[in-house]
């Protein structure tokens, strides 16, 4: 595992892009692995940035995202497809069908996971997977449990991630109780890993890199890939 600190956020950001960058150069076919949140805000725009200088060419790239909400439709703002769009595929020359996020909206939630699996190992799976982390540790929405779970999956949001996701709703009632994440095995089979994390996650990301591996604190299985790079800010 390496481990890059950064003194800002701009800067965390602004070396997440260029390794993501760097993949897309490498290999313009290249499937991305990508997340919502907070933290990858900044990567997105300074991918934008580099797409617009024309450094970064979008138009055979596939992307893959970790989740989304169960019961939201890609048109409500505080859906992860709406957000993937707003922050980074709107301003870019990616294919729109190329870019998948699971459908909160599937009647059958089961089949959706299903889909949602084969469709991430019909894709060989993501060459680069960018995550950001809860503040519990959780990887996707993959919450703290007793075993890791293995592949997509419905997943019951836990009472603090309602919190703190519900500063992007009108208000708390309005988070969904659940949503559908890629598994860590889903996760586990990226070939290459790229986990951000802000100053606001230093505690959790000290017990998540040289802690114990357990389930109760999600992202320590990274320890086991044996491709993943971590950019903090460590202020
Ligand atoms: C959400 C997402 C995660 C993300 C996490 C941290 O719950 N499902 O993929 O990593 O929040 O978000 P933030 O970067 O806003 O702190």
């Amino acid at each position: 595992m390496r481990i890059i600190k950064t003194d800002s956020y701009e800067k965390m950001s602004a070396v997440a892009a260029s390794i993501i960058g760097a993949q897309i150069v490498i290999k313009p076919s290249s499937v991305l692995g990508l997340a919502t949140g907070s933290s990858p805000i900044g990567t997105y725009q300074d991918l934008i940035k580099g797409y617009n200088d024309g450094v970064y060419d979008f138009s055979h790239i596939k992307t893959i995202n970790l989740d989304e909400y169960v019961g939201i439709s890609g048109e409500n703002e505080n859906s992860y497809r709406y957000f993937m769009n707003d922050n980074l595929f709107n301003h870019v020359n990616i294919d729109k069908a190329n870019t998948f996020v699971p459908d909160g909206m599937a009647a059958d939630k089961a089949a959706e996971c299903e889909r949602y699996e084969n469709l991430a190992g019909s894709l060989g799976y993501a060459d680069l997977q960018l995550l950001g982390i809860g503040q519990n540790g959780h990887i996707g929405f993959n919450e703290p449990l007793d075993y890791f779970p293995l592949k997509v999956h419905e997943v019951g949001l836990t009472e603090s991630t309602i919190q703190a996701n519900s500063r992007l709703f009108d208000d708390e009632s309005q988070v969904p109780r659940t949503a559908i994440t890629m598994g860590i095995g889903t996760i586990m089979q990226a070939k290459r890993i790229l986990l951000i994390a802000g100053a606001d996650k230093k505690d959790i990301i000290k017990e998540a890199l040289y802690g114990k591996i357990t389930p109760q604190v999600p992202a320590s299985v990274l320890q086991l890939h044996r491709n993943t790079t971590v950019v903090v800010v460590d202020e």
